[in-house]
């Protein structure tokens, strides 16, 4: 093994171009590939900027003799003259396929064991060895472009919330619960036996505070912490880009975030449409089924119920009189869908949900078919065709149920339908603002009202007097972004009276002791003058995954967790030692 010693590399293997023949350079890398034809050997050098081809040859007897024993992924630093390449090995697929540095001087700097897996080409390893090996992984050119361009859209938003006066403050890690609505990471405070830090699910509270600090203008990409059920668009730790701000309406974020997005897409050479469209809550359940609507395809929700008001096919009767609804999508020239291909998107309804069921309609050249029974007159047949505007060839797919049952099912049956005929187009960006969301929601199994958003999110002032006598039908001033079927962010404006945010506590069930104990250093804060303010975080990571393209986020982290919140490469989370326990007065119980 050699030393670097002094030497200096004087460019990187991804940077030589045509300028640089016969000039002579030390490029430093990792070994991609190596091809020995023994008196002559080929190798692949690679750095995070790109790879160039090395030759050892005869007439340089130093390079020749030190080719000879090196491996892929070993570390070398090679000197010697940029020349062109041979016309029959360019390489027209890289930047560099037409020159190879002549290696005069090889020094190895370090070697490698066999990687578990190649770098280069295509992925053969399973998901687990890379993410043990993730330091390997992230050799990978693609996970190298993920986290450079991670870094630039940091580099951007840092720019852009500058220009438009924001201050990057930080906010504390160990700090007290805050209600998001997923479960806390608890770090238990040695100094203080018996209580806990919760680390934050989101810096919710503490931007607030410094709005009535009189900062006016916050952001922050900041790592929350929540401890759920994981997804391809979740880990349980993550990062989003945090913003709040002073004496605004909700319009002034929308702008923000739109002249943001503007911004980062820009550098993927993405337009983002100005304004953003926007849906309200109940237009996009209704029209989509999902408060997270995909439009970058049709197949919308058609409303049927009525064709059915009287219908003798009971369960569909007995559905529209209990409040019910009957609700499909038009999928066109879907008449030709066989039995098969229907049953099997009947089961994949009942799947989703074992008591829900899926009945289809088709227009045919000889009139109408359809899977309800027989029982079913045809003229309300013909008066759902009409509602649906079927065309001949087309086939209506229906899903009755109560509308927290049907929406979610048609939502997901829509998407599966679009994938399946391949509809959804690629290289397509479609941002939409859901807002108008409900303040409150009814949870049937612990019989109380949760925090659509989150409880510090302010209620339309028309409707706040709802909050007593009718509280889900008071409509907030929260909102989400939304890209492509993701939600990319979400935010409202605040309550910024003290008044109003003992009602809405009260609303939800948290009595005075209860909101005193949990956020009485906040509400205290908010008699002392708190300005009218509201915001928005951004999920970095989701951002990342839409922008570069990926199925995952954990493509666009470094250091990404398991579905099961592993690090599978430190392996954490792990036991401790009695004694760290005994410290922070733990016992582990059998
Ligand atoms: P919310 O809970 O909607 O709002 O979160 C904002 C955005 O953060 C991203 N996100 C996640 N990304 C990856 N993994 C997760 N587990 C995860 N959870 C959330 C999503 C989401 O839209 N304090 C409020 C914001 C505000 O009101 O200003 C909040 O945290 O992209």
């Amino acid at each position: 093994m050699d030393q670097l010693g002094d030497l200096k590399r004087t460019i990187a293997c991804g940077q030589l171009t045509e300028e640089h023949v016969d000039q002579t350079v030390t490029v430093m890398g990792w070994v991609d590939r190596r091809r020995d034809l023994g008196s002559l050997i080929f190798l692949d050098l690679r750095d995070r900027e790109g790879v160039v081809q090395v030759v050892a040859c005869p007439e340089h007897p130093q390079g020749l003799q030190k080719a000879k024993d090196i491996r892929s992924e070993h570390v070398l630093a090679v000197t010697g003259p940029v020349v062109w390449r041979d016309e029959e090995t360019v390489n027209p697929e890289i930047p560099t396929g037409r020159l190879e540095v002549r290696a005069q001087e090889i020094r190895l700097l370090n070697r490698s064991k066999t990687p578990p897996f190649p770098i280069t080409g295509a992925i053969s390893a399973s998901e687990d060895t890379r993410l043990e090996y993730r330091f390997l992984d992230l050799r990978r050119q693609r996970l190298q472009s993920n986290i450079r361009l991670r870094h630039r859209v940091c580099l951007e938003i840092r720019k852009q919330l500058d220009e438009l006066g924001f201050l990057e403050i930080e906010t504390p890690f160990l700090t007290k619960s805050t209600p998001e609505g997923a479960r806390d990471y608890l770090v238990p405070s040695r100094l203080h036996p018996g209580h806990f830090y919760a680390l934050p699910q989101s810096p919710q509270i503490f931007k607030q505070l410094l709005m009535v600090s009189g900062f006016d203008r916050y952001f922050q990409i900041v790592r929350c912490f929540r401890d759920e059920d994981l997804r391809a668009d979740r880990q349980p730790e993550f990062t989003q880009v945090d913003l709040e701000i002073s004496f605004l309406q909700m319009e002034t974020v929308f702008e923000i975030v739109e002249a943001l997005l503007t911004r980062i897409f820009k550098l993927r050479d993405i337009e983002v449409p100005a304004p953003i469209p926007r849906l309200t809550y109940q237009e996009a359940v209704s029209r989509y089924g999902t408060d997270r609507p995909d439009t970058r395809f049709a197949l919308e929700l058609t409303d049927v119920t009525q064709s059915f008001a009287e219908t003798p096919f009971e369960v569909f009767r007995e559905m529209v009189q209990e409040g019910g609804c009957i609700k499909g999508i038009r999928v066109p020239a879907g008449g030709g869908y066989s039995r098969k291909r229907l049953d099997d998107l009947r089961e994949f309804v009942r799947r989703l949900n074992d008591k829900a069921d899926l009945s289809w309609l088709k227009r045919t050249s000889e009139g109408l078919k359809s899977s309800l029974p027989k029982m079913v007159p045809a003229a309300e047949l013909e008066g759902v065709s009409q509602t649906a505007q079927l065309e001949e060839g087309d086939l209506f797919l229906m899903v009755a149920g109560t509308p927290t049952v049907a929406h979610p099912l048609l939502a997901q049956l829509r998407t599966h339908v679009a994938r399946q005929e391949q509809w959804i187009p690629e290289d397509t960006y479609n941002f939409v603002w859901i807002y108008d969301f409900p303040l409150l929601e009814w949870d049937e199994q612990e019989r109380r009202y949760f925090a659509c958003h989150h409880p510090f999110t302010s209620p339309r002032d028309e409707d706040a007097d709802l909050l007593e006598t009718d509280p889900v039908r008071v409509r907030s001033k929260a909102y989400d972004i939304v890209l492509n079927g993701t939600e990319l962010g979400g935010g409202s404006i605040r309550i910024h009276q003290q008044e109003l945010q003992e009602r809405v506590f009260s609303a939800l069930g948290i009595g005075p002791d209860e909101s005193q104990a949990k956020f009485g250093f906040f509400l205290n804060a908010l008699r002392y003058g708190a300005p009218p303010h509201g915001g928005i975080a951004l999920g970095l990571d989701r951002l990342m995954m839409l922008l570069t393209g990926e199925q995952s986020i954990r493509d666009v982290i470094a250091f990404p967790k398991t579905a099961r919140a592993m690090d599978l490469m430190s392996q954490a989370p792990s036991p401790v030692d009695d004694a760290q326990l005994k410290e922070i007065h733990l016992k582990i119980k059998e």
